[in-house]
């Protein structure tokens, strides 16, 4: 991977860096998990910020046991405590916190999903604000349209389990069906984690299929995305709203939550109308009948999974589930990551 330079470089999609970057971090991120504690100097004595409007449990202790296995130190931070200005409050600036911290950290970590904005895109518009002003990585923790350091695990995964004989070979996914399908559920989940996953899947030439019912759309623009990035490699790129024909022929299933494409109007987000029309799709659930259909596939989900809602028990716990394997992979990605941008 020689002249691959990604220092001061911010992660808000993946479809943002090239494939060969993304392959350095992969590549790094592999010889991490070989060696766990043998990179403690990446980040000796140095602080990363971490913003976090939302939950978390993964990405929080990720973060932090990267930071800590790198030399460093992650600072977690809530931004209601911070007296920032946001759309409704008045308060500290975008330009002025993002200067004022890029002379202390070594990076900015931010998360802010579907509850916290008014629209769809809000999240991504203050993270794109961040890296305008900050001299710092701004890297995304997962907010309203991305999650790049998920899609960085889960492809980080699947070629795992996809390459013979435990050889971590990136061309192992190459041709190989990717399956991202709604599920039903009274989460109403934020797009974030499967556009991130269509993208790094077509990146990595997989075929992608999406699945849904009507009115469940993604971001046309990711859709467009994906789509060129299938030509790009020659591979497929297919949406239906049937709940099985996606199965067929699948190496991947993906099957996840995710609010409608009406989910917020009138300025704001209205979840529980998008919990009330979700949980009547009790079909949209990835069980053993359906992965029979598949190619042998491998389950996987970025967690916090809603079992028997996205699931069964069978299938998550299952021995072809990778989902323990990916949320491993959050750390050793997120450290190269950390190591290559920092
Ligand atoms: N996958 C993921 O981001 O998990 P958390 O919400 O627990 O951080």
């Amino acid at each position: 991977m020689s002249g691959i330079n990604l220092k001061g470089r911010d992660l808000i999609v993946t479809q943002d860096w090239s494939l060969e970057e993304l392959l350095a971090v992969l590549d790094l991120a592999v010889k991490m998990k070989k060696n766990r504690y043998g990179y403690t100097d990446a980040l000796k004595d140095r602080s990363f910020f971490m913003f976090f409007y939302n939950p978390s449990v993964r990405t929080r202790q990720s973060f932090e046991c990267a930071a800590t296995e790198l030399g460093g130190h992650a600072q977690f931070l809530e931004p209601k405590s911070m007296r920032l200005k946001t759309a409704t409050t008045a308060g500290e600036t975008v330009e002025d916190a993002a200067n004022v911290m890029s002379r202390y950290a070594c990076g900015l970590g931010i998360r802010i999903l579907e509850d916290k904005i008014a629209q769809y895109g809000d999240g991504e518009k203050l993270l794109r604000e961040y890296a305008k002003y900050a001299k710092i990585p701004i890297i995304s923790m997962a907010h309203d349209t991305f999650h790049p350091c998920q899609g960085l695990a889960d492809i980080m995964g699947w070629i795992e389990w996809l390459s013979p004989e435990n050889q971590f070979n990136p061309e192992a996914v190459k041709g190989k069906k990717l399956l991202v399908t709604w599920a039903h559920g009274a989460l109403a989940r934020s797009w974030c984690s499967v556009q991130e996953a269509m993208l790094i899947g077509s990146r990595f030439g997989m075929d992608v299929t999406v699945a849904a019912p009507e009115g469940y759309d993604l971001d046309p623009q990711v859709l467009e995305w994906t789509k060129k990035n299938c030509e790009n490699n020659n591979t497929v790129f297919e949406t239906t709203n049937d709940l099985k024909d996606g199965y067929h022929g699948a190496h991947v299933v993906y099957s996840r939550n995710w609010m409608s494409s009406n989910a917020y109007h009138d300025g704001e987000l209205h979840k529980q109308e998008e919990v009330d029309k979700a949980l009547k799709y009790t079909d949209w659930i990835c069980d053993a009948e359906k992965m029979a259909l598949t190619k042998n596939a491998i389950f996987t989900h970025p967690m916090p999974i809603d079992r028997g809602n996205e699931v069964t028990d069978e299938v998550a716990s299952g021995p072809r589930s990778c989902i323990y394997d990916v949320a491993e992979n959050r750390l050793h990605a997120q450290k190269a990551v950390m190591a290559l941008t920092m």
